[in-house]
């Protein structure tokens, strides 16, 4: 089966990790580069952690480049409760050997858009600084997108704020520019991303397929996971890597085309994702949401992939 290049924009941190590490084997999609920004932890902390998964993974050759040190308007915010001091769970790490890229991240997107003429899948698992960066720079750039797929906002519920998800709540504005930009995009909210989760037994499970990819992903999956188990969740929820998988193959999702705008103003709602499923408002329809997930076959493909670094 043909497959579509893609790109992938990323604010390193443990679930980001596990996503790069299922890059490796989709069935639709080849990685052909990756741009960090900064969003769980700082950019130069995200660059260094791509660089590093890329290594374990064995992709030493996907390029990464650095992006956006902070939002568009407002000032950063980061997640190293969840993520850890180094944004990998504080495992202790080598430094990569490669170094990143000198081209920065919006103008490499533009790049492989470009070369790609129209067939470049960009799947975005941070906040959305670059690719709005990107927008803004190169006017023709949305139609040389075949999709943007992004892990952010919810139709229902926040974690950020109990009105928005993180990768929208750090930077509101560049979602809004990303959501309106004309593009085909994908949005897989929390309301998607919450019931893919794995519960402990389950990392370990995974772990037991005894590859050093499935083994660092239970690793990097530790200290998140007590943050979950905090809030009486049934496991740690694997908002980025479902992501990825929804991109290679929507076959075991629920999918549609609806209104979604980002509120920007709100003093207790703003990074929220106003998604309009049944209003009779009637938002143009501007975006897709995505909102089930089978999680029995989710699971499945995240074993799959994992156990085929031991093939
Ligand atoms: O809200 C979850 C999202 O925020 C994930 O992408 C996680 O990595 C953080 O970026
Ligand atoms: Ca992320």
């Amino acid at each position: 089966m043909k497959k579509f290049p893609m790109l992938l924009d990323c604010d390193t941190g443990v679930d980001d990790a596990v996503a790069i590490l299922l890059t490796k084997y989709l069935n639709t999609l080849e990685l052909v580069a990756v741009t960090s920004v900064a969003g769980n932890v700082e950019v130069d902390k995200t660059t260094l952690n791509s660089l590093r998964v890329l290594e374990i993974a064995g992709m030493e050759h996907i390029p990464v480049y650095p992006g956006a040190a902070k939002p568009l308007m407002c000032e950063p915010i980061t997640a190293h409760h969840v993520h850890g001091e180094n944004g990998l769970g504080d495992l202790d790490l080598p430094l990569p050997r490669r170094q990143p890229e000198k081209t920065p991240a919006w103008d490499a997107i533009y790049k492989y858009a470009k070369k790609y003429k129209g067939e470049l899948v960009v799947i975005a698992i941070g906040p959305l600084t670059n690719l709005a960066l990107a927008i803004a720079k190169y006017k023709e750039l949305p139609g040389l997108l075949r999709r943007i797929v992004i892990m952010g906002g919810a139709a229902v519920g926040g974690n950020a704020t109990p009105s928005a998800e993180f990768n929208i709540y750090a930077d509101p504005e560049a979602a809004d520019m990303v959501l309106t930009c004309g593009a085909p995009v994908y949005l897989c909210g929390l309301d998607v991303t919450m019931p893919a989760y794995l519960t402990a037994e389950e990392l370990d499970e995974l772990a037991a397929l005894g590859t050093k990819q499935a083994v660092f992903a239970r690793d990097v999956m530790q200290g998140i996971l007590k943050v979950y188990r905090g809030f009486k969740l049934p496991g740690v929820c694997f908002h980025d890597p479902v992501t990825v998988l929804y991109a290679d193959d929507d076959s075991y999702f629920q999918t549609d085309h609806v209104g979604i705008r980002v509120e920007t103003k709100g003093r207790l709602t703003r990074g929220k994702t106003v998604t309009d499923l049944y209003s009779d408002k009637q938002m143009e329809h501007n975006a897709y949401i995505v909102t089930k997930v089978d999680r029995e076959t989710f699971k499945k493909r995240v074993f799959e992939i994992l156990a085929n670094y031991g093939a």
